[in-house]
């Protein structure tokens, strides 16, 4: 059976359920190159649970995942759904192996991506739990990770780098303070933190934790230098920045602290 045959009989299906699925050109598009069998699987069964009501459109279009508005009753909701055919499998592995938690798994291509997909929703828990403000995580199935859209009447927040109205000052440290909670509470650096990875709504998130490792990855310093540094260059353009060796000290050495209003 072709994959337009099962899209016709997965929105058959969905209809059924009495699921919308909103739709416009740009995302027939993005349908064709996102929705393979295993995700229209895993989408159904999400479907079938209730914990999706409402599909709309894409809020992003990315190399690797593509992220989708959804519902479920009125929560709004983010897909986030990796893609089968072009992750980068080998870059992936880097991040896996080395993690306690995820080693010795079966390595097929699929199996890498659900692991990641898994990983990311661990990473987005443990964040959360440390007080470290990112999208709740909800659900993850196969390649699809659901989780609580941060945006405003159906809006997402904009990445860091193209928000407005930032107080940069203010946002600096509540980052630096992120990455002390991640590194002391959570045991994770985040190894992909910059002003893409940063949504900034009413306050700022961090968000996209698929890569996140725990300390005791061997290649834990080299991502922690390399997010200090994204860090420092991007907010030096804006107020006063710690020096990257002074940074990468406060997050290994001292304790975390409530730095102000924003990060509470
Ligand atoms: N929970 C969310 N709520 C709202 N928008 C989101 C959410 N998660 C991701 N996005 C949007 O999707 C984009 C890509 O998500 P991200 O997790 O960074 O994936 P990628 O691996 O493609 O960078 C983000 O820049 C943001 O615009
Ligand atoms: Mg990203």
């Amino acid at each position: 059976m072709g994959l337009e045959d099962v899209q016709r009989r997965f929105d058959r299906k969905l209809a059924k359920e009495g699921v919308h699925i909103l739709r416009d050109a740009n995302q027939w598009k993005v349908r064709e190159d996102v929705f393979d069998e295993v995700t229209l699987l895993a989408l159904y069964r999400f479907v079938q649970k209730k914990l999706i009501t409402v599909v709309g459109g894409p809020i992003s279009t990315g190399k690797e995942a593509n992220v989708f508005y959804a519902e479920a009753g009125d929560r709004a909701l983010a897909l986030k759904i990796y893609m089968m055919r072009t992750a980068n499998f080998k870059a992936m592995m880097d991040y896996i192996d080395g993690d306690p938690r995820f080693s010795g798994i079966r390595r097929s291509r699929k199996e890498i991506i659900f692991v990641w997909t898994r990983k990311e929703y661990a990473n987005l828990s443990r964040a959360r739990d440390a007080g470290v403000p990112v999208p709740e995580p909800i659900a993850f199935d196969r390649n699809i990770l659901i989780m609580e859209f941060l945006g405003k009447d159906g809006q997402a927040f904009p990445p860091l780098k193209y928000a407005e109205g930032v107080d940069y000052a203010a946002t600096y440290a509540a980052i630096v303070n992120f990455m002390k909670l991640l590194y002391s509470k959570a045991n994770l650096v985040h190894a992909d933190l910059s002003e893409f990875n940063i949504l900034y709504g009413d306050r700022p998130y961090l968000i996209d934790f698929g890569q996140a490792v725990t300390r005791d990855h061997p290649g834990m310093v080299q991502f922690l230098e390399r997010d200090v540094h994204n860090v420092t260059r991007f907010f030096s353009q804006h107020c006063d920045v710690l020096e990257e060796r002074m940074l990468l000290m406060e997050i290994i050495q001292e304790k975390p602290t409530q730095v102000d209003a924003i990060t509470e």
